[in-house]
């Protein structure tokens, strides 16, 4: 189940209906599927996305995507300070950031401007979010490093990052949230 934090408001939203509807007011599209399958730790791809193809063929027929994959993170993964390094920057896609989680946990940090504070939405196992094209957001595996997700593509290279090199990032991150 999610969790949203406004650090600076020192806020927390807890119920997923309110964190839908404060994330759908700010256009991002949030939900929650079924994610009952048990996986281990190690599970390869298509046991991932075979595990969901009962949810994820009839979201990614309704709204164009072409491919998926699974990002799986845990402690004992090599080139994970490469990994972590590259999305816990600010940056932007010019495709939407779309994530499915089926285990562990992960950081989407939102800096929408125009006088929004930044806020977080701590993902869980069956949480669901949409992070839209051109939008500054940065990802963290968490304090635990456990995360498995699985993203759709409608096409791969426009989910490349563009980083702002703002620096907003740091003091965030370094408050070391976690669910
Ligand atoms: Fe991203």
């Amino acid at each position: 189940m999610a969790i949203l934090h406004i650090p600076d408001q020192e806020q927390k939203l807890t119920e997923p209906a309110a964190i839908k509807s404060f994330l759908a007011e700010r256009g991002i599209w949030f939900d929650q599927w079924e994610a009952g399958a048990e996986l281990a730790e190690d599970a390869d791809q298509d046991t991932v996305l075979q595990a969901y193809e009962h949810v994820l063929k009839p979201y990614m027929n309704a709204n164009g995507y072409q491919t998926a994959d699974v990002i799986s993170v845990h402690p004992k993964l090599p080139n994970l300070d490469m990994l972590k390094t590259k999305f816990l920057t600010e940056h932007t896609h010019s495709e939407d950031e779309v994530r499915f989680f089926v285990d562990g946990e992960g950081l989407f940090w939102f800096n929408l401007e125009n006088g929004e504070p930044v806020f977080c939405v701590i993902c869980q196992k069956g949480d669901l979010i949409s992070v839209p094209a051109n939008t500054k957001h940065w990802f963290d595996f968490g304090p635990k490093l456990s995360v498995k997700a699985i993203r759709v593509f409608i096409d791969q290279s426009g989910w490349v990052p563009h980083y702002t090199e703002s620096g907003v990032d740091q003091s965030y991150n370094a408050l070391g949230l976690s669910a």
